[in-house]
């Protein structure tokens, strides 16, 4: 067969959060599949980038007082660390802030335009009068106007499960400045979706799609296809909309266009040819690894953008459902919200690929990463069934044959078997159901196992003239467990390159199976996984539960949340002495106090002490003050800095100093 040309995306992820196990099962479940392909002999490109657009990605450099650029940076670069580390192979990693991709969103958007796909209109939105800004529905909080539960976002309430307008929200606040949003109007650009309708209802049926996302569609197009909103008015981090002022795209129309704007880099920079992969007519294919949230990004605007703007269209979107850990949501007070980079400090990247590849169908059921599960399937396969094979016959070959595989009776029925099985393990791989291809590749391993406790290659040596009857034997089980390590390979690549090593062989290939190893010589074990002990886990599960109360940004670990001298200066510490505390009408927890720092006016601090002290005993009382912290407004005054105090979450100690101290003295 020739030589198939594919390209593979998987979906990108936002540039404001770390990269946590739920991601990886998407970038594991690709990375497989690429893997794969590229064994088949295939030419296999995988693109991905950060999704670096959009108003939390402004926001949140706002915050931390930093460009966009500068943010969206940094978590690049961790990103790709943790990508790289979990040995998730991209061709191209790149950012949808980049002039490859704004070249290609402006390309398309031109010849949507051009095509008359973009259509204008006056809508009236939520806006922030404070912040100047329009507020997406999660920046809006307020209480539920059917339960009347408090604290819920702009358009759903998690407490009822009510869908509303953020006009019907009661008491709505914008959750940027805490100001209560007007209604204001503003001209946005609409992508005409229903013109596609008929063209995209038989592309979802032309069997692009799982047939569970199929289903889902029909019920979409009953309800029939709304013209989709792509702009965003100023302030907004993305790219400008051409030739229109203050007007940007909107984060999800130069996202999966990123697929493209990723790719365009890579054929930059290697002279693929571009065109050849996103003509219209292209003969090669495309596929999108995505999570089940984003099918409707995927499988109804994306096609329809494409097909608007004259490229080629997917050959499929692969959805895959939720991680699910111990059969519940990822948990931050459970510890169970793992990120990437937790994980990979206690624990080998390669169990979770291997476990994953244990569950993965090519369903959008969700996973369930049972932890006790997870330890004992990859002890009982990886290191009790696959590298046992390899351990218990080494040892034989090194030191009876001088690391020399017997070179008879390796062509034997057992080694056919097993070759013979490829064909099926690689439609398995082929078609994503990775679970069968891993219990079909165990039952091999049992097999394996089974004929070396038959012929006891540790009891025949003892022997008289049994010497090359173990010979064969132990050499028969390292062929068997090279099979193994090949249609392991796309799961676990790290292995399997220390399998090579042992080997002594360039490379595990499908076609090299078969043809067994005889007469050659290998090189001496070690040991190429160790089992996983609980106290791995347990120390990852209290690391992720450690870090919610680890910064005010939960998205950095405790590695990366390390500071420099400079920003510890940016802190003004100061002596304060309590002139006055008393107590705040309707609320339990504080305590209001006026605080001399030395200054000509005294500073208005609420404290949340009042559990622990009374107002009165604090009186008088030197403690330390954060000066320089921004002023945040209460429902009960301005709250002008923050007092330090130590806390186990149970008591609270209010940090004292001497007494001769003076107040406004500054802490260095
Ligand atoms: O849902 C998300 O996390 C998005 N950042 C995915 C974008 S995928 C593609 F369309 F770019
Ligand atoms: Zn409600």
């Amino acid at each position: 067969m020739s030589k198939r040309k594919i390209l593979v995306t998987s979906a990108l992820p936002y540039a404001n959060g770390e990269i946590h196990l739920g991601h990886l099962l998407e970038y594991i479940q690709t990375d497989i599949w690429v893997r794969y392909q590229k064994m088949m002999g295939n030419e296999c490109h995988y693109v991905c980038a950060d999704d670096a657009h959009g108003t939390p990605i402004m926001l949140k450099a706002d915050e931390l007082g930093i460009d966009p650029e500068r943010l969206i940076a940094s978590v690049s670069e961790r990103h790709q660390a943790d990508f790289n580390d979990f040995a998730i192979n991209f061709s191209q990693y790149h950012s949808t802030h980049s002039e490859e991709n704004r070249e290609v969103s402006e390309g398309i958007y031109h010849k949507l335009n051009d095509g008359g796909f973009i259509k204008k209109r006056v809508i009236s939105q939520a806006f922030d009068p404070e912040k100047k800004m329009f507020l997406p529905d999660r920046f809006i909080k307020g209480d539920c106007p059917k339960c009347g539960a408090a604290d819920q976002y702009g358009d759903n309430c998690e407490s009822c499960g009510a869908t509303y307008s953020t006009t019907e929200l009661k008491n709505a606040k914008s959750v940027v400045s805490g100001a209560s949003p007007i209604t204001k109007e503003s001209e946005h650009y609409f992508f005409d979706l229903p013109q596609f309708e008929d063209r995209l209802k038989k592309w979802t049926n032309a069997g692009h799609l799982q047939p569970e996302i199929s289903n889902k569609l029909s019920e979409w197009f009953e309800q029939g296809l709304q013209q989709w909103d792509i702009s965003r008015d100023a302030p907004y981090f993305g790219f400008q909309i051409p030739d229109v002022k203050d007007k940007y795209f909107y984060v999800w129309l130069d996202a999966p266009i990123g697929y493209m704007g990723s790719f365009r880099k890579l054929c930059n920079d290697t002279g693929i040819d571009f065109d050849e992969y996103f003509n219209k007519d292209s003969k090669t294919e495309m596929y999108h690894f995505i999570g089940k949230d984003i099918v409707y990004f995927h499988a109804l605007f994306w096609p329809a953008i494409l097909m608007g703007s004259n490229y080629r269209t997917p050959n499929a979107v692969y959805a895959h459902g939720f991680l699910t850990v111990n059969g519940q949501k990822m948990s931050k007070s459970r510890g169970t919200f793992i990120q990437a980079r937790t994980y990979l400090n206690y624990l080998n990247p390669e169990y979770l690929r291997y476990y994953y590849a244990y569950k993965l169908t090519s369903k959008i059921d969700d996973i369930d990463l049972n932890l006790e599960d997870f330890k004992q399937r990859v002890n009982s396969d990886l290191v009790g069934k696959v590298v046992n094979i390899a351990s218990r016959s080494a040892g034989f070959i090194v030191k009876n044959y001088e690391s020399t595989l017997s070179e008879n009776s390796i062509e034997s029925d057992l080694y056919s078997s097993f070759a013979d099985k490829g064909k099926e393990i690689a439609e398995m791989y082929e078609s994503r159901n990775y679970n069968q291809a891993m219990r079909e590749i165990m039952k091999l391993a049992d097999k394996a196992n089974q004929y070396i406790d038959e012929h006891k290659p540790w009891k025949l040596i003892k022997e008289e003239g049994k010497d090359v009857m173990v010979h064969e034997v132990t050499s028969l089980a390292i062929n068997l467990f090279r099979i193994l390590m090949t249609y392991l390979k796309p799961v676990l690549p790290v292995m399997s390159s220390a399998a090579e090593e042992f080997l002594n062989i360039d490379e595990l290939t499908w076609d090299a199976i078969k043809q067994p190893l005889s007469n050659h010589k290998i090189n001496k074990f070690k040991p190429m996984m160790t089992r996983i002990e609980d106290d791995q886990i347990n120390k990852v599960i209290e690391f992720s539960r450690d870090n919610i109360n680890n910064t005010n940004n939960d998205n950095e670990t405790k590695e990366d949340s390390m500071i420099q001298i400079e920003d510890f200066s940016k802190i003004d510490l100061r002596i304060a002495k309590i002139v006055k505390a008393q107590s705040v009408d309707g609320a339990d927890k504080l305590i209001q106090l006026t605080l001399d720092i030395g200054e000509e006016s005294t500073r208005n601090v609420f404290a949340g002490i009042k559990e622990h002290y009374s107002p009165e005993d604090l009186e008088g009382r030197l403690t330390v003050l954060v000066a320089n912290l921004a002023p945040r407004k209460m429902r009960f005054g301005v709250s002008e800095g923050m007092v330090l105090a130590a806390s186990d979450g149970k008591s609270i100690h209010l940090l004292s100093t001497d007494s001769d101290a003076n107040p406004g003295m500054k802490i260095r």
